[in-house]
């Protein structure tokens, strides 16, 4: 089976990585649309035509199911995908919330994931009593991009983000943005330890799983670094040192641009 994902940068990588553990025999296509990140401050109509464009790109790629590594666009555009698409398409924040078991949940987010409530919807509808609270964390993904995940700077800010959280006494946290599994470890240090760590791609890649088993005769069975590819719109050299950072390959990463809709080297 062939997977195409997408995601503003390395964040996606997080989800991938969860998915190739569960499903090793996956090929993917792999998006990071460097050239306009961050997306969590951009507005639902720029989401919105990044989305177009990027699923108008999947159309050539050959792929089986799309999965969005991006809560930012899953939560404005994911219609906008389904319907340009002629796959299954996985939703991330539906997974998670399928499977929130605590009665108060706290949600850290980009701003614009946040604006839209996508997390707190999704959650009141498979359990209305939950109660949720959602932060947005602008500084985050500059951060991790730049790869300041140990400096004093990103602890101050984690602090400042969690304390609302942690005021309402909060039992478990939803990392509602796919960058945020890279600074795990930081979190961890900061919270209480009953306070459990939810990173939705986990859900994501068990669902991703059972439909890839479901559907096995249809698919031919591929090592998936054999024939998986990366593409980014900007810089792909420093795309493939990233994957090697976080995935510990370090593939060609060809340049692509969405605009032109064609792969350009
Ligand atoms: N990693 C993406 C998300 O899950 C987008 C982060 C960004 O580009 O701001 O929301």
């Amino acid at each position: 089976m062939r997977l195409g994902l997408f995601d503003s940068g390395v964040g996606g990588l997080t989800i991938l990585k969860k998915v190739v553990d569960l499903c090793p025999n996956v090929s993917f296509i792999y998006l990071a649309d460097t050239a306009r990140i961050p997306y969590g401050v951009k507005t639902s109509n720029e989401i919105i035509q990044f989305a177009d464009e990027i699923s108008e790109w999947f159309i050539s790629q050959n792929i089986d199911a799309f999965l969005v590594a991006c809560n930012t666009t899953n939560a404005i555009a994911l219609d906008v995908i389904k319907n340009k698409l002629d796959v299954p398409v996985f939703d991330l924040i539906r997974s998670a919330s399928s499977t929130i078991q605590e009665s108060r949940v706290g949600v850290l987010a980009t701003p614009t994931t946040v604006k839209t409530k996508a997390y707190t919807n999704a959650i009141l509808e498979f359990n209305p009593r939950t109660f949720v609270i959602e932060q947005s964390c602008p500084e985050f993904v500059p951060m991790i991009e730049m790869n300041k995940i140990n400096s004093d700077e990103i602890i101050d800010l984690a602090i400042g983000y969690l304390e609302p959280l942690l005021k309402q006494k909060i039992e478990s946290i939803i990392l509602g943005c796919s960058h945020y599994p890279l600074i795990t470890s930081l979190l961890t240090e900061i919270l209480p330890t009953s306070v459990k760590l939810i990173d939705p791609a986990q859900t994501l890649a068990l669902k991703l799983k059972l439909y890839m088993d479901s559907k096995t005769s249809n698919f031919s069975k591929k090592k998936y670094l054999v024939d998986s590819k990366f593409y980014a719109t900007s810089d792909p050299k420093d795309f493939s040192y990233r994957a090697k950072q976080w995935m510990n390959v370090f593939p060609e990463v060809k340049l692509v641009s969405l605009q032109k809709k064609r792969c350009v080297s």
